[in-house]
């Protein structure tokens, strides 16, 4: 008898750029492009086994041990669905020898090495590592582009994830969604010295969900509609100039007003939504001070941050820079230490790590 099965895991990605709004909530296709680096270093990874078996009476899904439900028409029966349908259409119709195991039910696992709903974006890893799984599983002959497109319909960033790097995600205009996907900027070994720090400020759960949120900042903020049309274009262009000329400085600025207008556009929403909290706000303070002190020194910026959908900092910075910042960080959150995590590694999306098939 022939085991179907494979693992895959994928990293968390934060974005530069941030996507906060859908056009479309169904086929989950945003107001503006956005552009993220993709994490490793093995702590911030989710890691997805699927099974395919004729004796499954229905697809089923754990998450970190526990059975969730698979909601029909839901963004996991979605991701499922496309992807017994790719199956079908890339490997099953062109070679009729293989087998249908399309038409087979699926059991996943996923487990997070990391605290799920943190503001540490782990529907991203989630979605990304189940469609690499079940790509894996499915042996489909189809690029990381593809596979965003279907990642994208379990959660808009976790198109990002599939690969590592420097990725965007373009917004596309087909009303299908069918040139939303995601695209390499640049490879992890292009600006290897760039590192990211983890400060989770608080790993309770988040009070609004992204997708809540930025459906009502679609709906009620004028600021939206400025940032969608003026700004975001524009930076696109000049943060992918940046990582392509390694310039920290403009990787760091318009980082950093990215994040801001991306809480502005919160608060600019009714009712309003805060995510970040006084030791977020601090945590910037101490950022900006830091870069205002190297350029009147003469030097350049130091480090960036930026904030998701909770109170977690990430900050970037080049390699040489993380021991001074965790230095900074842990000497005026003293109560905080051992909660900061310098994870990196640009490392590359999705690793895919058959077993059996
Ligand atoms: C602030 O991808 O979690 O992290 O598409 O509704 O699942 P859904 O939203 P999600 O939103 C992420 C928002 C963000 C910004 C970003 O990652 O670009």
């Amino acid at each position: 008898m022939t085991l179907y099965q494979a693992t895959a895991s994928a990293p968390v990605n934060i974005a530069c750029i941030k996507y906060w709004g859908k056009r479309d909530t169904k086929l989950i296709l945003p107001t503006n492009s956005s552009l993220s680096v993709t994490l490793d270093q093995d702590h911030l990874r989710s890691t997805t086994t699927s099974r395919a078996d004729p004796s499954f009476e229905r697809d089923r899904l754990w998450l970190n041990g526990k059975e969730e439900d698979i909601k029909a028409g839901g963004r996991t029966a979605t991701c499922i669905t496309e992807m017994k349908r790719l199956r079908k259409q890339e490997v099953e119709d062109k070679q009729p020898n293989e087998p249908k195991i399309s038409e087979y039910s699926v059991h996943i696992a996923s487990f997070n090495n990391f605290p799920t709903a943190a503001g540490l974006a782990s529907s991203a890893s989630g979605f990304a590592a189940l469609v690499s799984s079940l790509a894996q599983l499915y042996h489909l002959p189809v690029s990381p582009s593809t596979l965003s497109l279907i990642a994208r319909q379990g959660s808009g960033s976790a198109c990002r994830s599939l690969f590592g790097g420097f990725v965007a995600w373009e917004m596309g205009s087909a009303s299908d969604g069918s040139d939303s996907y995601a695209v390499e900027v640049a490879p992890q070994a292009h600006w290897p010295d760039l590192h990211a720090l983890i400060c989770v400020v608080s790993d309770d759960k988040k009070g609004t969900s992204s997708t809540s949120g930025m459906q009502r900042t679609v709906e009620t903020s004028p600021l939206l509609q400025h940032r969608i049309k003026e700004v975001v274009p524009k930076r696109m262009k000049d943060i992918s100039k940046a990582i392509l000329d390694k310039d920290f400085d403009s990787f760091a600025r318009i980082t950093m007003a990215d994040s801001n207008q991306f809480h502005a556009v919160a608060l600019d929403t009714e009712p309003p939504i805060f995510y970040m909290n006084d030791v977020s706000k601090s945590i910037i303070a101490l950022i900006v001070e830091y870069n205002r002190v190297s350029v009147a020194n003469g030097g350049g910026y130091k480090a960036a941050y930026t904030y998701d959908a909770g109170p977690n900092a990430v900050i970037y910075a080049p390699k040489e820079n993380i021991k001074e910042i965790i230095q900074l960080i842990v000497k005026y959150f003293p109560q905080h230490e051992g909660l900061f995590k310098d994870v990196f590694g640009l490392f590359g999306g999705a690793d895919l790590n058959s077993q059996g098939g």
